[in-house]
């Protein structure tokens, strides 16, 4: 049924339905009347906004929001007032009537005398339903009345609707103009929303230094900050947050604790949370409603240690739970060092004597409660985790809150057994962090489909009562963070074939694209979260892709190149009031990480020409010196749009990691000076071959094995190779000015660019050498002679071989075929795909490093797993020649780090099988004792891959992978086979030639 919902909303997405702005939520909005329309503002007149003196306060707050949203759009703004009971208001005959069930009398009233039906939201938490009705009140003939089921039911029908009339989220936050109309209607059927998906939706402001802090000094202090903590982060700063919360359907935060504490900064934060209706919580390392360390640095006595300092420490958390009483929280129990493991070696005993001590504060706190009903998280981070895995116990109604490895692979969901506990299980994730392998708190590097594959899987085995996202400094994740949010807010909307559509017409939204730019924004998004999430740009340095196999660096700097004209074409057709914000949500993250990644691979272009001694080293190095500026200016730019709006909040340093903490300032990356005056040792011509780091002629340590006195190069190409070419680079050893020629001694060899020069101001010339096939029968050779005519110089000359091996498969195949000794398969090329038990090997789009990724789908909550050979089956088919004389081949499969998120006893784990021979299996992820991690696992979450490599026997000829699911939630992005000829590079070999059978 719902599916039916989302595919009624997504086509009036697709269809651009009057221009209303909504992200999948069902529509109730337009700009034009019909007979079924209800006005909002019509004929420059605004219907006047009823409420009721009883109504909560938060509620009437929004409210005003809510009309100062109409006055956005129309420029006519609604008069509000509170309607007197039984008498007839002078407002006019028609009303928009906003209210809560239960708390306002006027909605109360009107239910009972209309006899409308409330029972769809009655009782059911942030549930809201708006419609119109006929006489409501007396004088009123009729109205269109917002009825939430509780305060954050109404408050998010109003904004919900304000969304859809044209005000973003993010129309402070990220500057998004608001799209004017003149008139605004609701359907008289109105919207309806039910419970969320999740109960608490919340962010967590964490990392916020240095961009949110020192920004939120500039826009909301003197320059001080609080008394007690110095903190920027006071009542007129989570005024805006709070607001933004609510607006993208949140309820919950954990506030920024590095030097701040929620209580202490101001005082007025904790009773403003509560008016606006934000459930406030600490995060996992701070019990009781106070922030750790900076509260008790300030006001504890003794050490931070309950087997010793137990009386302090209580009393301390009494102070908490009083000052937190009055308002809707989340308290967080059990308790951790700072930072670190407790003490001693009994902390399990400890903790469960911590957890009844708070408990009983809370008993105490709030006599007439029953302390089961007040909302406790216990958060089972790292060490906590082990302890609980070691048995510790937790009290039933306590929510279990899981955490990701802080680089979005969550550790754990619920346990089948673990299910139905009263508290109910969350998850803690992360789109920013700060730890080991390394930071990551600079720009935006979470791809929508990776956060939708682990937070689906949070849905399936049931961790929905809370869900909370770390966003750092909050800005530059704004459009992850609503994913995030709207995700928990209605699960059923999404899918993985319609997360693109979530992109595309929140781009519609912000940015009133049509459909086709809405798209192609999307697309740049999801580029750009695929290449900083595959290496975060912290990670990044001067050889992460290759520089010489599978033009590897030089690929990904021309996709990245094609991102940023993509992004710099949509930017050339916005009006100005759109600069702003397309600057902040999509180009600035484009042209800050297309310039890191540049500079990155500009500097090992530059570390690698200057050791292949070619004068390039310096192009490339002044190249690094200038992206480095480059850099900078971007930074300088986002500080000073706006009149300086947004000082700081780039002030993150990212360029240049030397461990895992960020560095203190941006240093560039390491270049190398050639001496370009100075000629090469054998001459002004250099000769480098594709696929290799030595070059020619003279001595280097990558020429041959011995590395001195080397033969000759001789170079392989053979039909099936993806790129169709070789190429060679005649490069300039020193400042004598050379021409070239470049000549091949058979017919059936085609250079380009043979005749050129090169110099100082032309360094590097390419001659690109490809092959007619059909001149070629099996393995032919040729040499190829590269002359050169020097400046005061004797004439050069230097021969290659070129051996072309022509090979055919089969007329007719279908499936991939080997070139340059390897097979590589993208996993959604799938040729076969067997379902057992209604589960199927089913394609992520726009997911992992590459293309996608493929997962056993649906994830049920019986978390089925099978016995090697009997699960469902995807099957790739390929064809091998004899060219490295090697019966054996090893398949690789890239797969997603993912943990045992099913405890320790279900590690994940998948077979291959090569063609009718045994199935193999690997448990590819070791149990790690509890709560740590595996050893590798550093690696593998740095490079965002985990490789499995079996040995297979697969003599030349056509075979076909099976790959067998054995447990589920294990992603396939890639799967490579090496028939001998595999080169090292990061994201292993191009997709191999795909043969459909026509050819
Ligand atoms: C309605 O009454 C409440 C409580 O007195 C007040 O805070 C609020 O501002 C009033 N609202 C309007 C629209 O007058």
């Amino acid at each position: 049924m719902f599916k039916h919902w989302a595919l009624s909303a997504l086509l009036g997405i697709l269809l651009g339905l009057g221009g209303v702005h909504a992200i999948g939520q069902a529509t109730c909005v337009s700009f034009t009347s019909s007979l079924s329309s209800f006005p909002v503002v019509s004929n420059n007149r605004a219907t006047p906004i009823l409420l009721s003196e009883d109504e909560w306060p938060g509620v009437q707050r929004a409210a005003s929001d809510f009309a100062s949203d109409i006055e956005r759009v129309t420029g006519v703004k609604p008069s509000a007032l509170n309607y007197t009971a039984g008498q007839t208001p002078n407002i006019g005959t028609t009303a928009i009537i906003i209210g809560t069930l239960g708390q306002s009398s006027l909605i109360d009233g009107i239910v009972n005398r209309t006899n409308l039906d409330v029972s769809t939201i009655e009782g059911q938490w942030e549930a809201f339903l708006t419609r119109e009705v006929t006489d409501p009140l007396p004088g009123v003939s009729n109205a269109y009345i917002m009825i939430g089921a509780d305060k954050r039911g109404t408050i998010y029908a109003l904004y919900d609707h304000s969304e859809q009339f044209g005000v973003s989220p993010w129309y402070w936050w990220a500057d998004v103009p608001t799209t004017h109309n003149a008139e605004i209607y609701v359907a008289s059927s109105g919207c309806a929303h039910g419970t969320p998906t999740v109960q608490y939706r919340g962010i967590f402001l964490n990392d916020e230094q240095p961009a949110l802090q020192n920004w939120a000094m500039v826009m909301y202090t003197n320059g001080t900050g609080a008394a007690l903590t110095g903190s920027p982060f006071n009542h007129y700063f989570y005024t805006a947050l709070f607001e933004l919360i609510l607006r993208m359907k949140g309820n919950y935060l954990w506030p920024a604790m590095w030097a701040s504490a929620f209580g202490v900064d101001d005082t007025q934060n904790q009773p403003l949370a509560d008016y606006y209706g934000i459930v406030m919580g600490t995060s996992h390392e701070e019990p009781m409603m106070r922030s750790i360390p900076v509260e008790w640095d300030l006001f504890g006595v003794g050490p931070w240690d309950y087997s010793v300092n137990a009386q302090n420490i209580y009393d301390f958390w009494v102070v908490g739970a009083e000052r937190a009483k009055p308002y809707e929280n989340m308290f967080t129990v059990g308790m951790r060092g700072d930072g670190m493991p407790l003490a001693g070696g009994t902390n399990i005993a400890l903790l469960e004597e911590i957890v009844a001590d708070q408990r009983q504060i809370l008993t105490n706190t709030y006599p007439t409660v029953n302390v089961s009903t007040i909302p406790q998280m216990w958060c089972l981070y790292k060490e906590v985790l082990g302890y609980y895995e070691d048995g510790m116990t937790v009290p039933e109604d306590v929510a279990l809150m899981w955490t990701d490895d802080n680089y979005g692979n969550v550790e754990r969901y619920p346990t089948v057994e673990e299910r139905n506990r009263t508290g109910g299980a969350g998850v803690y994730y992360h789109y920013d962090y700060v730890g080991s392998p390394r930071n990551y708190k600079w720009i935006t590097s979470s791809q929508v489909a990776k956060t939708y594959e682990q937070m689906s899987l949070a849905v399936a085995r049931n961790a929905t009562r809370i869900w909370i996202v770390n966003v750092g400094d909050l800005k530059p994740y704004e459009m992850q963070t609503e994913f995030f949010l709207a995700y928990g807010w209605d699960s059923s909307i999404w899918n993985m074939d319609n997360l693109d559509s979530y992109i595309v017409s929140w781009a519609v939204r912000e940015f009133d694209l049509p459909a086709s730019d809405a798209q192609e924004v999307a697309n740049i998004i999801a580029y750009v979260t695929r290449f900083n999430a595959r290496c975060k740009p912290e990670l990044l340095n001067s050889t992460t892709y290759s520089l010489y196999n599978y033009r590897e660096a030089e690929t990904v700097l021309a996709q990245w190149e094609a991102v940023n004209a993509s992004a710099t074409r949509i930017r050339d057709q916005l009006t100005s009031d759109m600069q702003a914000a397309y600057f902040e949500l999509v180009y600035h993250p484009v042209q800050a990480t297309y310039t890191l990644a540049n500079m990155w691979i500009s500097a090992g272009y530059n570390n690698l020409r200057a050791s292949q001694v070619i004068v390039s080293a310096n192009d490339y190095g002044v190249e690094v010196e200038s992206l480095f500026e480059q850099d900078y200016e971007l930074e300088v730019e986002y500080h000073t749009i706006l009149d300086g709006k947004w000082d700081h909040m780039m002030d993150q340093t990212h360029v240049m990691y030397y461990y895992w903490q960020q560095p203190q300032g941006n240093t560039m990356p390491f270049i190398s000076w050639i001496q370009s005056q100075k000629l090469a040792l054998t001459g002004a011509m250099r000769i480098l071959l594709e696929n290799s780091q030595g070059a020619w002629p003279g001595d280097n340590q990558y020429d041959c094995a011995q590395g001195y006195s080397c033969p000759n190069p001789t170079v392989y190409l053979d039909s099936y190779v993806p790129a169709g070419n070789r190429y060679f680079v005649v490069g300039a050893g020193g400042p004598n000015t050379f021409s070239y020629t470049a000549t091949s001694n058979a017919t059936w060899l085609n250079l380009n660019n043979t005749d050129n020069y090169v110099s100082l101001s032309a360094p590097e010339q390419r001659v690109y050498a490809s092959v007619e096939w059909s001149q070629v029968s099996d393995v032919q050779y040729a040499l190829i002679s590269f002359n050169a005519t020097v400046e005061d110089q004797s004439e050069m000359s230097f021969t290659v071989t070129f051996i072309a091996t022509n090979n055919i498969a089969p007329s007719g195949y279908v499936g991939f075929v080997e070139g340059d000794g390897v097979v590589s398969i993208e996993a959604a090329k799938a040729a076969r795909n067997t379902s057992v038990d209604g589960v199927t090997w089913t394609n992520i789009p726009n997911y992992g490093r590459t293309v996608s990724g493929v997962t056993p789908w649906p994830r049920g909550s019986a978390d089925q797993n099978y016995s090697i050979g009997t699960g469902p089956s995807i099957e790739y088919d390929f064809y091998t020649f004899d060219a490295y004389n090697d019966t054996n081949v090893t398949v690789t499969a890239y797969l997603s780090p993912s943990l045992n998120a099913l405890g320790p006893d279900r590690p994940l784990a998948i077979a291959l099988q090569m063609d009718s021979d045994d199935p193999q299996v690997s448990y590819f992820i070791p149990n790690a004792a509890p709560g740590s991690l595996p050893d590798a696992w550093n690696q593998w979450v740095s490079e965002s891959i985990v490789t499995v490599p079996m040995t297979f026997y697969a003599p030349p000829g056509a075979h076909t992978l099976t790959v067998y699911m054995i447990e589920p939630a294990v992603v396939v992005q890639k799967l490579v086979v090496d028939c001998g000829g595999l080169l090292p590079s990061y994201l292993g070999p191009p997709e191999s030639i795909f043969m459909n059978g026509t050819a």
